[in-house]
């Protein structure tokens, strides 16, 4: 299943983890990790896991949990967690594909210890360190059934590389940034899941958030991070197809039967040849993958 929206949510806060509920996300991500102060971790880690065990499936938006790192803390948060059948973790700060290869190894011995009847799927944070981008092609190169997509981050990377900040002059990510933006999108098709945009920062600026999600779904990504409920609806209507690009899919492929057997057909005055049928396609299958939900 695509999935549009994932709202963060910290997982010490009882207020945010009730809210969360309510929004329409198509998943939270209750958060171990960056959204949770040293000293409460332990805690957050049994609040997410009563509210797994008391939001069992059959919910309304998927429940995954961003784990922290493998190497602290991120193992006993997956020993606690398990059992409680998430739909996916999130796991940041990752290396490469050998970091998700890793975690995929922990999750076959967990589910079978806790009797966990689904499988748990993996979402890695691709890009937070200075090895990530290089590695971003070598998934290719691994079998990872419990991966669904990629997602790019610019905040630890940021930090990770000592750069006081991640935008240009023009308020624009940086190159540095927008050339992993890119690579993590390809890399995410090269292996046919899902391309996952990252978060946008400022949660009051609900225009600039949905321009930004129209070019990122015009660029490919097929879902976005969010950081405040507000967020949700604009991610959901940007990353699902509009009328118009329904209507526009269901012309090409009809201009294409009707020109049957022709690998190029005109319309509006324009050529139109075997990729655009294919993503006319896309187009119409997303659609109604959403219209069965
Ligand atoms: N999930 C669920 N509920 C949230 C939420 C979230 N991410 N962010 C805000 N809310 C709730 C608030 O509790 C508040 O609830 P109320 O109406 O019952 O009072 C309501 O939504 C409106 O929130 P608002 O006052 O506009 O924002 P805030 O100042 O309380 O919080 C943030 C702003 C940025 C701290 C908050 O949105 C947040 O915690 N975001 C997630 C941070 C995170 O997880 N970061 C890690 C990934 S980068
Ligand atoms: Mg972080």
């Amino acid at each position: 299943m695509n999935l549009r929206s994932f709202l963060f949510v910290p997982g010490d806060s009882e207020k945010k983890l009730a809210k969360g509920a309510t929004v329409g996300a198509d998943a939270l991500i209750l958060d171990l990790e960056d959204a949770v102060a040293a000293p409460r971790k332990p805690l957050a880690r049994e609040m997410v896991r009563e509210y797994l065990n008391a939001h069992p499936k059959q919910r309304a938006s998927q429940l995954w949990v961003r784990i922290n790192p493998l190497d602290e803390g991120g193992l006993d948060d997956l020993a606690a967690v398990v059992r409680a059948a998430p739909d996916g973790i999130v796991i940041p700060k990752t290396h490469g594909p050998a970091d998700v290869l890793r975690l995929s190894h922990y999750l076959d011995v967990l589910e079978k210890r806790d009797d966990v009847a689904s499988t748990i799927r993996i979402l890695p944070v691709a890009t937070e360190t200075a090895q990530a981008p290089f590695r971003l092609g070598d998934y290719a190169n691994f079998d990872l059934p419990r991966l669904v997509g990629l997602t790019w981050g610019a905040e630890d990377l940021s930090a990770a590389i000592g750069a006081s900040t991640n935008r240009g002059a023009d308020g624009d990510w940086a190159f540095t940034y927008k050339m992993v933006r890119s690579a993590c999108l390809l890399a995410a098709k090269s292996i046919d899941v899902q391309a996952i945009e990252t978060l946008y920062a400022d949660f009051r600026d609900s225009d600039g958030l949905r321009s930004s999600c129209e070019s990122a779904a015009r660029e490919g990504f097929t879902g976005r991070i969010a950081i405040h409920p507000d967020q949700v609806a604009v991610i959901n209507d940007a990353f699902m197809p509009s009328a118009s690009d329904v209507a526009y899919a269901r012309r090409v492929i009809a201009a294409f039967e009707v020109a049957s057997g022709s690998g190029a057909v005109g319309l509006d005055g324009k050529m139109l040849d075997m990729p655009h049928f294919k993503q006319a396609q896309k187009v119409l299958a997303l659609s109604e993958a959403y219209s069965r939900r």
